[in-house]
């Protein structure tokens, strides 16, 4: 594993002082809190929070993490299971989304992705349940514990039969996407139809009454990433209802809402939802976008400055469609990992980190932070702990004491070392050893068709013969 990126590591960061005049000398600004306190010390992530319509026992919350270990018919696997037992051991009360599960077949990212169908009713309430009798076995009651289902059309990113096969269904033909990932500009039967939308919108909604049936609290209408939902926000010359104006282009996440809300009125809604973005990085001469290009939230990396207007305006609009929970992401993973994700070690497909990876964390936190500004009704969740690695306690902390978010959420973080918040409300040091130093190899193992997890750290993933495969892949290309 190799970072051509020279900045210190968090791991050489020897002291809570020590990360301070870091992000003091990146310009940074966060709340970074001396010491972390447990429970019964009253620490602020202790606190509960209400969550549609239930008390949700802490502010730490599971960000939705697929593992490209489903089973071919889109059942969960013994693999998937694990994953979803290790979400109920983690001590954390607000599971987001478990992982995206796809709303019918063609929108599948990858051939193993779980499918929310009501053909998988059954596979769904075994996950929760795993989910569930973990936690209780762990921590006694469940009352407090308020779980969602992440539901997801991956659009552009549609791999449903074969990881070598793309099956692209796009908004709209856009220059630089379209040559980044080798689909033809002239192909018209790919793009989405108007009332195909509609029919889509209502297979949302059949997966929130499954979700519903099998006793989710909530689902998340995921609109980040650049899956479909989230494609659809920058489909500034695609014409009819569905693009064009802010309006147009933010209709369809607006039908499936209302779909959703018609169907299920009981259940709750969350979007997850990319709020600044980057065009294909790293960007090519030639390749800056045209104003009719602009991605949703375009952060001009220049200036560092994001154009806010738009995405502020969607989250107080989500207020007013009865959404009442947002997760704050960023970005894609396939075309701009470092703001999505940030890591010292870029995965196969990406390149080295083109700032210190501390700068992409703070921007998430931040954009939570604005969001909540423009929106203080929502229950908002950020997202970039992970690379706070040691310091996690510290700054998770900091920003629900200083109202930068209602609850912090964790990713790569629960792969590698899933009692972390456990740990932490317990007032017990953190297991070095598991603490997540973003090698990226959960990323990388999926890009080659391999199913994902932990390889460098959790042990179990440690002596699959994934891991032999891994080292091969990465010294071959080093
Ligand atoms: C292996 C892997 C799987 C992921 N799966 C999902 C997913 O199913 N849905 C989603 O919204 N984000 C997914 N993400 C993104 C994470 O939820 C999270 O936003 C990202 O890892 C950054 O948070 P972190 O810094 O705490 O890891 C995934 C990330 C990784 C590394
Ligand atoms: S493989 Fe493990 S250590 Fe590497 S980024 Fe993923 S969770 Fe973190």
């Amino acid at each position: 594993m190799s970072s051509d990126y020279d900045v210190p590591k968090i791991a050489q960061l020897k002291s809570v002082e020590a990360l301070r005049e870091r992000l003091e000398e990146l310009g940074c600004i966060l709340p970074v809190d001396d010491q972390p306190l447990s429970a019964s010390e009253s620490s602020p992530l202790a606190a509960p929070l209400t969550l549609a319509g239930r008390d949700a026992g802490n502010r730490w919350c599971i960000h939705p993490m697929e593992g490209w270990d489903g089973e071919t018919d889109g059942r969960p696997s013994e693999l998937t299971l694990r994953r979803w037992r290790h979400f109920g051991q983690s001590g954390a009360k607000w599971i987001w989304g478990g992982e995206a599960a796809a709303v019918r077949f063609d929108g599948r990212a990858n051939p193993r992705q779980i499918l929310a169908t009501p053909a998988h009713e059954d596979g769904l309430r075994q996950l929760r349940d795993t989910l569930v009798a973990a936690h209780r076995e762990a921590f006694g009651s469940t009352d407090d514990l308020v779980i969602g289902l992440q539901l997801t059309h991956s659009g552009r990113f549609s791999r449903p039969t074969r990881s070598d096969h793309p099956e692209p269904r796009i908004a709209h033909h856009h220059r630089l996407l379209d040559a980044r990932f080798g689909i033809d500009p002239h192909r018209a039967d790919i793009v989405w139809g108007d009332t195909e939308l509609l029919t889509l919108a209502d297979d949302y909604a059949e997966a929130a009454e499954t979700a519903w049936k099998v006793g989710f609290d909530f689902v998340d209408i995921k609109c980040c990433h650049g899956y479909l939902l989230h494609e659809f926000l920058s489909a500034r010359r695609r014409r009819g209802a569905f693009g064009g104006d802010w309006e147009g282009r933010t209709r369809l996440l607006r039908t499936v809402i209302e779909r959703v809300r018609e169907r299920v009125p009981e259940l709750g809604i969350g979007v997850r939802l990319s709020l600044f973005d980057l065009p294909p990085w790293p960007m090519q001469p030639g390749e800056e976008p045209a104003p009719e290009e602009a991605m949703f939230g375009q952060l001009d990396w220049e200036s560092g400055e994001v154009a806010w207007e738009e995405p502020l305006r969607l989250v107080r609009a989500l207020e007013d469609w009865g959404v009442t929970m947002l997760n704050v992401s960023a970005g894609c993973p396939y075309y701009c990992p470092h703001i999505q994700r940030p890591a010292a070690f870029p995965p196969s497909d990406g390149y080295p980190p083109p700032e210190d990876p501390l700068v992409g964390a703070v921007r998430l936190l931040e954009a939570a932070r604005r969001a909540k500004q423009a929106a203080p009704s929502l229950k908002v969740v950020g997202t970039g702990l992970t690379y706070l690695q040691d310091y996690v306690p510290h700054v998770a902390q900091g920003l629900i004491r200083h109202g930068w978010m209602d609850a912090v959420g964790l990713g790569r973080m629960v792969l590698s070392y899933p009692t972390l918040p456990a740990d932490v409300l317990a007032g017990r040091p953190l297991q070095r050893r598991r603490i997540c130093r973003t090698f990226s190899d959960c990323t990388t193992a999926p890009r080659q068709g391999w199913v994902s997890g932990c390889y460098p750290l959790d042990p179990f993933y440690k002596q699959r013969p994934e891991r032999q495969w891994l080292l091969e892949y990465k010294q071959s290309r080093s």
